[in-house]
């Protein structure tokens, strides 16, 4: 079951190639348990649990055990008139459940189409998108606790869910295998659908839809996403590199002074303001240039790439670079979203 120097290139959206000193798969939860109470993972000197590897960079081989999260299933339960209960397994593929729920039209996560990843990695850091977030329909999700070897349910309040942000980010980081996410979604006829994001008004226009159900949101974000943000099956990518900075209002006023036209959004945090990165990015001069083998996407210079033969050296070295430019041009600081190991 457990085997060694395993190679992790297929494992990781970027593409990079990288070695897991102890890798194992697990579909079972009791297959979970077995591989707790191992030697193996007793004696690992890291822990790294896996999902679809799409918000991950693999500087240096993983000198540790990789548990790659294969628990699959879903499973629905009326609640009321309104709302229908949908638990999914931490190893689903998002995307294919997103899929699953819109065929059978439930409402709520269709704004969150074609995300690459798993269901499970989805609350870590609070998956969003085209106006909403996975906080806005999670319930609660199960755990397998590393500490004890139980499982736990934690509900969506104990997670401290923040802007890409949550306790799994920070002092619960490698403390859980999620194994199962719930979710509460509304049944067709009771479901507002978020048309708020510009873009996806405009599709719908160009698809001639007057009515929007939830598979037309669904459609029109595959679209936006599909124009916009490269297959990292095609190009190696991680989706956004970086986060949006939250900046205090005044620091946002003082630059649209110098930038009328920038781009920036409310914050949850009172006093502060959102700036797109992208287009900080885009400013500084960096969209669809290289570093090396890695690459800046040039439809969207939020994306970092691996073209083809970019170690994850040269894309955190082009991620620094990024983050230098941004910081002289602007005196603003970018933090990564992306998982650098
Ligand atoms: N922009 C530029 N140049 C660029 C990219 C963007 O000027 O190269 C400008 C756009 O014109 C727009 C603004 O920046 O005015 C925002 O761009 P966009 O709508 O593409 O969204 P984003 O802020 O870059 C965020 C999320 C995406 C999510 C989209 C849509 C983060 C870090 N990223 O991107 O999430 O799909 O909004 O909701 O919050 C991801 O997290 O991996 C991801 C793709």
């Amino acid at each position: 079951m457990f085997q060694s120097n395993y190679s992790l290139a297929s494992l990781n959206s970027f593409g990079i190639k990288a070695f897991a000193k102890l890798y194992v798969e697990v579909r079972t939860i009791s297959e979970l348990s077995k591989v707790w109470q191992s030697p193996q993972y007793r004696t690992a000197k890291n822990v790294l649990v896996l999902g679809g590897g799409s918000n991950l960079l693999f500087t240096q081989d993983f000198d540790g055990l990789v548990i790659h999260n294969l628990i699959k299933g879903t499973s629905t339960k009326a609640e009321n008139d309104e709302t229908t209960l949908v638990t999914a397994s931490a190893g689903e593929n998002w995307h294919h459940f997103v899929m699953y729920c819109v065929q059978k039209q439930l409402g709520g996560i269709e704004n969150l189409s074609l995300i690459p990843g798993t269901v499970g990695a989805a609350p870590v850091q609070n998956i969003g998108a085209y106006g909403v977030e996975i906080k806005d329909v999670m319930v609660s999700l199960e755990a397998f606790d590393f500490q004890t070897g139980k499982i736990v349910t934690i509900q969506k309040e104990e997670c401290a869910f923040g802007y890409r942000d949550s306790i799994f980010k920070r002092f619960a980081k490698g403390q859980y295998f999620i194994t199962a996410v719930t979710f509460r979604l509304q049944n067709v006829g009771y479901h507002k659908l978020n048309v708020s994001y510009g873009a996806i008004a405009q599709v719908l226009q160009e698809m001639q839809v007057v009515n929007p159900t939830i598979a037309d949101i669904s459609q029109a974000v595959i679209h936006i996403r599909s124009v916009k943000l490269p297959d990292p099956k095609v190009i190696g990518n991680a989706g956004s590199f970086f986060k949006n900075p939250e900046v205090l209002q005044e620091k946002c006023d003082e630059m649209l002074k110098v930038y009328p036209k920038m781009p920036f959004y409310d914050s949850p945090i009172a006093s502060h303001k959102k700036l797109a990165a992208g287009w900080l990015i885009e400013q500084c001069g960096w969209k669809g240039k290289n570093l090396g083998n890695a690459a800046v996407h040039n439809l969207q210079a939020l994306v970092l790439t691996n073209p083809g033969n970019a170690t994850g050296k040269e894309i955190k070295e082009l991620a620094i670079a990024i983050q230098q430019s941004v910081w002289k041009k602007f005196g603003v600081t970018l933090e990564t979203e992306v998982n650098i190991l």
